[in-house]
């Protein structure tokens, strides 16, 4: 499958000697926050494969969508732009009167920016990508669609190729690898890839049946290009941890946020990572969870920009 190498990869893996001495369980992390500055997370992994294809197909321009501070729809911009592309954004909400954090990379960068309600973009938001591709063809453009979080079968190739990547890098005998599940791309790729220790997804929105359909549906379209099939064991979507919303954090998530920042100087943000490091801490202080973890960061610092009035007083 052709795949460019936007990502900076091989992303290291590093242990966290303190996090460690405080959870008393060993904990190391995989910096997928390091695949770039722009182009930080783990989105960029799909975008590899992705954008290899919207170059085949010579493409002119790339849609996709997401929330207004999706790091998927920034990271899109910022790769289409590298490569010389237009690049639309369909995103759920309002626009704000002064954008921040990942809506204004999307806008310094000059996407193309729609919005629609929350309720459209819930029932109907490919078709209204289908329908703006349309336009676009119309006016002279080749249009390339990419789906909600780069989470289908291609882009889940970038983390079975992830899978991979950590195999070679390490020989620790992980008892479990953490990550957020926020689309379900990332969690179906590793699940695919084979890594042998149990991989925990910490839904951060949603419910964990939700997740495992997805997971599987991508999966099986990951099959249609060659991939292996899903295993049926050795992966999960844990939820506990999803807070009272989508971006939401409580408290006790700040706190670990602020813990991890304090500690190791690692940069968590409050709607993907935060929540799935909430898990770790959370299971490893129950005793439920033992080590050594490998905590999958998968980037989104953007997300914290703009949050400053919830983190008072921590
Ligand atoms: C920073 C970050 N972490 C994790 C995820 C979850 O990955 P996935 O959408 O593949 O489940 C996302 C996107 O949804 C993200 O932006």
């Amino acid at each position: 499958m052709p795949r460019l190498s936007l990502a900076r990869l091989p992303t290291p893996v590093e242990p966290l000697t303190r996090l460690s001495a405080h959870l008393g369980v060993e904990v190391w992390i995989k910096r997928d926050d390091l695949t770039g500055f722009g182009l930080s997370g783990n989105k960029v992994r799909k975008l590899d494969f992705h954008l290899a294809a919207a170059r085949e197909q010579g493409a002119t321009g790339v849609l996709t969508t997401g929330g207004l501070q999706s790091n998927h729809c920034r990271a899109t911009v910022l790769a289409a732009r590298r490569l010389g592309l237009e690049a639309g954004v369909l995103l759920r909400g309002d626009l704000p009167p002064t954008a921040d954090a990942n809506l204004l990379l999307d806008q310094l960068a000059g996407a193309w920016i729609r919005t629609c309600t929350v309720e459209a973009y819930r029932d109907a938001r490919e078709e209204l990508l289908t329908a703006w591709a349309e336009e676009l063809r119309s006016r002279g453009v080749v249009p390339y669609v990419i789906p909600e979080g780069g989470s289908d079968g291609l882009g889940a190739l970038g983390f079975v190729a992830a899978a991979r990547e950590l195999a070679g890098q390490s020989e620790l005998p992980f008892e479990r690898v953490v990550v957020a599940v926020g689309s379900g791309g990332t969690l179906a790729g590793l699940a695919l890839g084979g890594l042998h220790p149990q991989i925990s997804g910490v839904a951060v929105c949603d419910d964990a049946p939700t997740f495992e359909r997805r997971v599987r549906e991508i999966a099986a379209q990951a099959g249609t290009l060659g991939s292996d099939p899903l295993p049926a064991s050795g992966w999960e979507v844990v939820e506990g941890y999803q807070g009272p919303a989508y971006a939401v954090a409580t408290p006790e998530i700040w706190q670990t946020i602020t813990l991890v920042a304090r500690l190791e100087g690692i940069l968590l943000d409050p709607v993907y990572t935060g929540k799935a490091m909430h898990a770790l801490v959370s299971e490893t202080r129950a005793g439920r969870w033992g080590g050594p973890i490998l905590f999958w960061h998968t980037g989104g610092a953007f997300g914290l920009f703009g949050r400053g009035r919830e983190v008072v007083g921590l």
